[in-house]
């Protein structure tokens, strides 16, 4: 097994060129007119899963994009790991911000990167992880070193929600049974700080438009007189947090599961910098929930953020007019036991409530997903922790992420199975951000760390 260094080391070169490739082709699932390329994607991975000596890949047609499909089953009676991820990307606007062009991909250093990061969207979410898991099969195919049974499924529609997955999984449990389910879609604290994401945050998104009067109107003949929907949705939003930054919606935290203080001390033992977190992000200040913490505001609470607004005229100069129309996208990410459709239904009852009467509101839900949180005590934990410490030196740390993959909760509701997160990624990444890079060493430790996870976790199985 120790050959998987030296077989990097041979192939690096490719492994980042074929990346790259896979890259370039813009998989965005948001915006319909990338369709072709979203399907040339998933061809493109379908090759890929051959070429690394999957004995069977196939494109599972969908109601949307297809899911790629692959395995090598080397005996019924050992393990299965089932390795998920996504090839689909986030749109990369605003383009402006790209220092280049988002699906040319260029190699630089940057501080966290000293080696060199690829920069472009789709290199760290979730290309460059996912593909780590390509080469890593390879490797292992070639080498004779594939101690068990593996089944890839590669989705085209992670970043919109993942309807077709959810329709694709019932309807092929045994072709998808396994015994643990491993993704590489998250992040780790540091390259010299190991950690594996035990939790991840569910999720409910929805669309709010408020409507005032049947048209447009002129802001002096009509202005104090009627509702104004800009200034009523601001103000109904504002009113979502008290003054403590606690969420006012009726019975939104009826169903939260409080963490001990046991288990809080031992998340503030993770190594964080205030400072560092700060002007990272050029803020003077950090703000949130009283009585929680940074670290525990962004993974074991959950929260409400306003994600888009839009409404009036935001052309060149002034036009003086009162909207007909306001609109506003809001997430809420969720944790432990919320129910994301009970939360879509307490927003839109309590956001319905809020508006006066010179208003209508309508509220859209757009799509959500449970929580998911992993025990660490499990074989597939226990063999992802003895894999990052024979390549990182290191034990890793759990960690709850605040990120969402709502289709985890959905494989181990239909699967039955706990899903391992060995994420290589670091939040200074910057997915979905202009700039999104992933480090060419975290791509290669990935790929040299996997082969590890499949040959403890087949031993640990016995
Ligand atoms: N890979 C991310 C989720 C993630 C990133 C989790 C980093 C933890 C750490 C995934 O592609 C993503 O962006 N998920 C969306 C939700 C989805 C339904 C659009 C998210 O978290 O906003
Ligand atoms: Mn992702
Ligand atoms: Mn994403």
């Amino acid at each position: 097994m120790n050959s998987v260094k030296s077989y990097i080391q041979e192939h690096k070169d490719r492994f980042l060129n074929e990346l790259i490739e896979l890259i370039k082709i813009p998989s965005i699932s948001a915006d319909s007119r990338y369709k072709p390329d979203v399907l040339k994607t998933a061809e493109a991975v379908k090759k890929s899963l051959e070429q690394a000596g999957c004995d069977r890949v196939e494109l599972c047609e969908t109601p949307g994009n297809p899911i790629v499909y692959g395995e090598k089953i080397i005996d019924k009676n050992l393990p299965t790991v089932l390795v998920y991820g996504h090839y689909d990307v986030q749109p990369p606007d605003p383009l402006d911000l790209w220092d280049s062009p988002p699906f040319e991909p260029v190699i630089k250093t940057t501080e966290l990167h000293p080696e060199g990061a690829i920069f472009a969207r789709g290199a760290c979410d979730d290309k460059g992880q996912m593909y780590m898991h390509v080469k890593a099969m390879e490797y292992m195919a070639a080498n004779n070193q594939l101690p068990c049974n593996v089944k890839f499924m590669i989705e085209g529609e992670e970043e919109v929600g993942s309807k077709s997955l959810s329709w694709f999984v019932p309807r092929n449990k045994e072709k998808l049974a396994n015994d643990v389910i491993l993704i590489s879609d998250t992040g780790m604290i540091a390259n010299n700080v190991p950690s594996i994401t035990t939790g991840l945050r569910g999720l409910s998104y929805v669309e709010v438009e408020v409507t005032g009067p049947n048209r447009d109107l002129h802001s002096g003949l009509y202005g104090g007189a009627v509702a104004n929907p800009i200034n009523v949705l601001t103000k109904m939003i504002a009113s979502l947090h008290d003054e403590n930054n606690h969420i006012t919606i009726p019975g939104f935290y009826d169903k939260v599961i409080e963490l001990s203080s046991e288990e809080r001390a031992f998340m503030a033992k993770a190594p964080f910098s205030l400072e560092a977190y700060k002007k990272a992000l050029d803020i003077e200040d950090v703000y949130g929930e009283k009585g929680y913490t940074t670290n525990e505001r962004n993974s074991i609470r959950p929260t409400l953020d306003v994600n888009g607004i839009w409404g009036g005229y935001i052309g060149e100069g002034a036009k003086t007019v009162i909207a007909s129309k306001a609109y506003a996208k809001i997430s809420m990410r969720l944790v432990p036991d919320q129910d994301w459709e009970e939360i879509t239904n307490l927003f839109t009852k309590h956001f319905e409530a809020l508006a006066p009467k010179g208003v209508r509101v309508k509220v859209s839900p757009h799509h959500g997903g449970r929580a998911y949180v992993t025990p660490i005590d499990s074989i597939g934990y226990q063999a992802a922790s003895k894999a990052y410490e024979q390549t990182f030196g290191k034990v890793p740390i759990p960690q709850r992420s605040g990120g969402s993959i709502p289709i985890v909760a959905l494989f181990e509701q239909e699967l039955k199975s706990k899903t391992i997160l060995m994420g290589f990624g670091l939040d200074s990444d910057a997915i979905h951000s202009p700039n999104e890079h992933f480090g060419v060493w975290n791509y290669l430790k990935g790929i040299e760390t996997i082969p590890w996870f499949y040959k403890y976790f087949t031993e640990l199985s016995k």
